[in-house]
């Protein structure tokens, strides 16, 4: 289980001061989950694909590790990734096991891809993704044919092996872009028609990759229809900027006074927005303009301004759209007037660590007053909270939500484990420090 690499991030830990605004114009490399996706289906089109604004965080390299593992050839010539899709029936036995670090999505989606290949491949992780459900996987895989070990059914290390894989017909129980994803990508090897059903639409990077690399579905709310056995095209696009990361420089604008922030080419594909609309609805000034799209996905500029806050509800059913920026909101609620309401967030559970109980603690620690109800979370706003020394717990969401709270707390804080930030956002300091204005 230990990395044998250079990815993994250092354990070093943060002194953190209040600043006084942030002001100015970022551009952010690419968008996580497509950075991963856009690696896993070039890689099993047909030729070479150019893309731009690859995300070269600790998460997306280990995907780009596995399927150069898998015999293909990817390589990054300047700040362009450069991939020679293998085919779909191109990938080739890996020599060992293929560790993928703290990454759920590398872990679930290749999963869907190996069910394909007839041979046998050991998937391992961190001690964090080694403790993340994977059974919401085993299980449709299973149904279309894969052979699949796991630590109690549900853990990694998982062992695949594929091969002919049969259609199915599949209700997911979990709202899950990550479920949705590996059936889809194992449908590809599918000679038939598999249909997938997810309880509310999550995240669809994969549908909009999947059709412009040239796949065949139908798409009806929550269901995705598709067709096996196609061949993928290879592309050339550039990946829109990271929503998920641009969360935290969007919360720290609104709550320093005086601030202003433009955020450039970032994606706005509504089924990634739900922290826009949370902040909008809370009564953030916050203005979408040159909206564009790159063959696949929307794509905007914003502009953030401070504004006073108000407390709001948020329903079980907005909560895919806003999963992994939950941290950040929970921060923003607690600025707020009157009180912010988070219901059935029991997915916050199931991340890098559980975020109901890891921001609940830290933000705590700082003065907030949070009750948790089952998966419910009620956060008091209108409160100042003050400087204090919190855990991460190697949560990079965790660890970005704690910084953005330090910022606009009284006295200094201090925050442990920050290497885990590289798991997703390499320049994140750099970039908050290019944008401070301290006193
Ligand atoms: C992701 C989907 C989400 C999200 C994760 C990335 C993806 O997980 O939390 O950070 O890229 O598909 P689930 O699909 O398990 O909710």
């Amino acid at each position: 289980m230990s990395p044998q690499n250079d990815i993994v991030p250092s354990m070093k830990s943060i002194k953190i001061n209040p600043i006084k605004k942030i002001v100015g114009s970022i551009r952010l490399k690419g968008d996580k989950s497509i950075s991963h996706r856009t690696v896993m289906i070039a890689s099993i089109a047909e030729g070479r694909s150019v893309i731009k604004n690859f995300l070269k965080s600790a998460d997306c390299l280990y995907t780009v590790k596995a399927f150069q593992g898998l015999g293909v050839d990817i390589r990054f010539l300047g700040e362009d990734l450069i991939i020679e899709g293998a085919g779909l029936g191109g990938l080739k036995k890996p020599q060992g096991d293929i560790y993928l670090g703290n990454s759920g999505t590398s872990m679930r989606l290749i999963s869907g891809i190996l069910a394909g290949q007839a041979f046998e491949t050991t998937l391992t992780g961190d001690e964090s993704l080694s403790s993340r459900p994977m059974h919401r996987i085993i299980e449709p895989l299973r149904l279309m044919g894969a052979r699949i070990s796991a630590r109690e059914d549900n853990f990694a290390p998982l062992t695949i092996k594929g091969g002919k894989l049969k259609a199915i017909r599949y209700k997911s129980k979990v709202a899950s872009a990550q479920v949705k994803s590996a059936v889809m990508l194992a449908a590809l090897y599918v000679d038939g028609v598999t249909e997938l059903e997810e309880p509310v639409k999550s995240r669809d990077h994969t549908e909009r990759m999947l059709s412009l690399f040239g796949a065949k579905m139908v798409i009806d709310d929550q269901k995705v229809t598709l067709y096996g056995s196609q061949r993928l095209k290879a592309q050339a696009f550039e990946i829109p900027g990271d929503i998920s990361s641009a969360a935290f420089f969007i919360t720290a604008a609104l709550l320093l006074k005086g601030s202003e922030l433009v955020i450039k080419d970032i994606l706005s594909n509504r089924t990634r927005t739900g922290l826009l609309d949370a902040l909008t609805n809370m009564g953030g000034d916050i203005s979408i303009e040159n909206k564009h799209f790159n063959g696949c996905e929307d794509i905007c500029d914003i502009t953030v301004k401070y504004s006073s806050l108000k407390g709001i509800s948020i329903e079980k059913d907005k909560i895919p759209s806003i999963i992994d920026e939950l941290p950040i909101l929970m921060v923003a609620a607690l600025f707020a007037e009157g009180d912010t309401l988070i219901k059935g967030a029991g997915e916050l559970r199931v991340k890098e660590t559980d975020r109901i109980d890891s921001m609940t603690a830290a933000l705590t620690g700082m003065g907030a007053d949070i009750s948790v109800d089952g998966d419910d979370i009620k956060i008091r706003g209108n409160k100042s909270i003050k400087g204090a020394k919190v855990a991460s717990l190697g949560d990079h969401r965790t660890a970005m939500a704690l910084v953005v709270a330090a910022l606009a707390s009284n006295g200094e804080s201090e925050i442990n484990d920050i290497g885990c930030i590289d798991t997703s956002f390499p320049e994140f300091f750099d970039l908050m420090e290019s944008v401070s204005v301290k006193n």
